[in-house]
């Protein structure tokens, strides 16, 4: 490779706005919020942080349904708030991601609201997914789709004459109605928002839904609608994955070479994209293509040796291989957080936390880029017990179970002091945060991450300037080394040996001496049960 390209190793720090920090006092996080947040993610050493959306919404879905894609709802801010945030982050070195959401916008998005008032066949009712019902009377949906989030797919209007009418589109929420791609006015409209952030400095967008956008033309029957409900991933076939979502990718990829071409500053998209294949996968990787997509095999693993060889190998050779880095995720805000995901189903015995850090080194060790999910670096686990009344999440509503919820990985972080609201909002005494904060929150504010060098925030801290000091991490391969079973160690080229222990007894470490970085304390030449380290060569 001739030139280094900043993104392919990039650690990415994603920005949950609304639980980040609140500086208005009204108990949700806002844009002023994340500002006074930066010197923080500065000393972190991210290279860039992800904004979850704060457009203007109605927050059926927290901001993932947007109603003008081109502001700032007033909750989070406003544009020049927004412009104060990306200077003074650039100033730090710190880039700025958006989070954009092609796949849908909100039923109070002007030109859904207008395509309710027009006709059906109006040219306002094809920028969406609007069709007549089947049965002698209309009312059965035009097709067995589930919603992502419980329930059918389409949802019925009533007509200007006040009669039932057309059914239309919605693959999570009926608040989310989804666009229709195969209308050039959509491409163009979304050509518009990319370049007025753009304009705007920013440095590149998360794509939400990236496998989506387009759907079969037809919009026949899935095969099996049971299956397609069953995980909240997008398995349907008829719905995600059709292979003209590649152009939209590619001319996006345009876009930003463009604005490239004009200032040298590289720009990045990343996708979220669920498909069933790391080889489907590398398809929105390619040069042409997206820079970068979650590899969330990574994350699906269990807390298991051969389980984790084998998602990381099959990155390396379909994804890698093809010339493209792999981007590792563990956390997110759609997610159980690592510490109780892995400490299941012994949660509270320290077990799920040690793991999570074990998992972090080698996430930061592997080839590619990573992202961090706020409270990750503070080890934070997911807050299970939330009375049914505070859930905000649409799957509770719209399934009636918890299962699948993610208000518990939502929870405002805690900054300082021994009582909620932690510093986590500067409002008045009583100012309460919009999800309740558990006591034991204390345990992990910034404050005390920051004072305790054992805290999971300086293992990351660690971890990030050991990455940029050994130049170019995210580039090249793996080498596996020889190890008994339940014991993952690679090298990487000549500067690193990871290891990792996923058993819970000591192991003989793979490599003599110190460590110069572990996730929980080894004795030279051993390796903790539920640990992970890293050899430098030299040290
Ligand atoms: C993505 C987002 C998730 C959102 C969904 C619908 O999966 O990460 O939070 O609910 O898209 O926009």
């Amino acid at each position: 490779m001739n030139r280094h390209h900043w993104w392919r190793d990039a650690v990415i720090y994603q920005v949950y706005v609304r639980s980040f920090l609140d500086s208005t006092g009204d108990g949700i996080g806002d844009l002023a919020g994340v500002r006074a947040g930066l010197p923080y993610l500065r000393k972190l050493g991210v290279d860039g942080i992800w904004l979850s959306p704060f457009y203007p919404s109605p927050q059926h879905d927290h901001g993932y349904d947007v109603a003008d894609y081109r502001d700032v709802d007033p909750v989070y801010g406003d544009l020049d708030e927004f412009d104060r945030l990306v200077a003074s982050a650039h100033r730090l070195g710190i880039r700025v991601l958006l989070d954009i959401v092609p796949n849908h916008c909100s039923s109070e998005h002007p030109w859904f609201r207008e395509a309710l008032a027009a006709a059906p066949g109006s040219p306002e009712r094809a920028r969406f997914h609007f069709a007549d019902g089947r049965g002698p009377d209309g009312s059965e949906p035009p097709n067995n789709w589930h919603a992502m989030f419980g329930g059918p797919a389409w949802t019925r209007v009533t007509e200007a004459d006040g009669r039932p009418g057309q059914w239309y589109l919605h693959m999570f929420t009926p608040e989310q109605p989804d666009w229709n791609w195969r209308n050039p006015e959509v491409a163009d409209e979304f050509d518009q928002v990319l370049r007025f952030w753009l304009d705007r400095g920013v440095d590149g967008f998360r794509i939400d839904v990236a496998a989506g956008l387009f759907k079969h033309p037809e919009l026949p029957d899935s095969p099996d609608p049971e299956a397609d409900a069953r995980t909240r991933d997008s398995v349907n076939p008829l719905a995600w994955n059709q292979p003209e979502v590649h152009d939209v990718w590619r001319h996006w990829r345009a876009v930003c070479e463009e604005y490239t071409a004009r200032d040298g500053r590289e720009r990045l998209l990343v996708g979220e994209v669920s498909v069933p294949s790391a080889r489907e996968h590398a398809k929105y990787v390619r040069p042409d293509e997206l820079h970068q997509a979650f590899f969330f095999d990574l994350l699906g693993a269990p807390w298991d040796a051969d389980a984790f060889r084998k998602v990381i190998s099959e990155a390396m050779q379909d994804i890698a291989g093809t010339g493209s880095t792999v981007t590792w995720v563990l956390n997110n805000h759609d997610q159980v957080r690592t510490v109780t995901r892995y400490g299941e189903p012994a949660e509270g015995s320290g077990l799920g936390a040690a793991r999570a850090r074990a998992a972090a080194l080698l996430m930061l060790a592997l080839p590619g880029a990573a992202y961090i999910y706020q409270g990750e670096e503070l080890g934070l686990p997911e807050v299970v017990d939330l009375p049914d009344d505070v859930l905000t999440d649409p799957i509770f509503r719209r399934t009636g179970s918890r299962a699948r919820i993610r208000d518990g990985c939502r929870v405002p972080l805690p900054w300082s002091g021994q009582a909620s609201p932690f510093g986590f909002t500067s409002g008045a005494e009583g100012a309460k945060p919009w999800l309740p904060q558990p006591e034991y929150f204390a345990e992990y504010a910034t404050h005390r991450a920051l004072a305790d060098t054992r805290s999971s925030w300086h293992l990351y801290r660690d971890g990030l300037q050991l990455r940029s000091a050994l130049h170019q991490l995210g580039e090249g391969t793996l080498r596996w080394l020889d190890t008994q079973p339940g014991v993952l160690a690679f090298a990487r080229g000549d500067d690193l040996v990871c290891a990792v222990n996923f058993g819970t007894a000591p192991v003989p470490a793979p490599v003599p001496g110190t460590p110069l970085l572990s996730s929980g304390p080894c004795r030279p030449g051993e390796l903790p049960g539920s640990t992970a380290a890293w050899w430098i060569d030299g040290s």
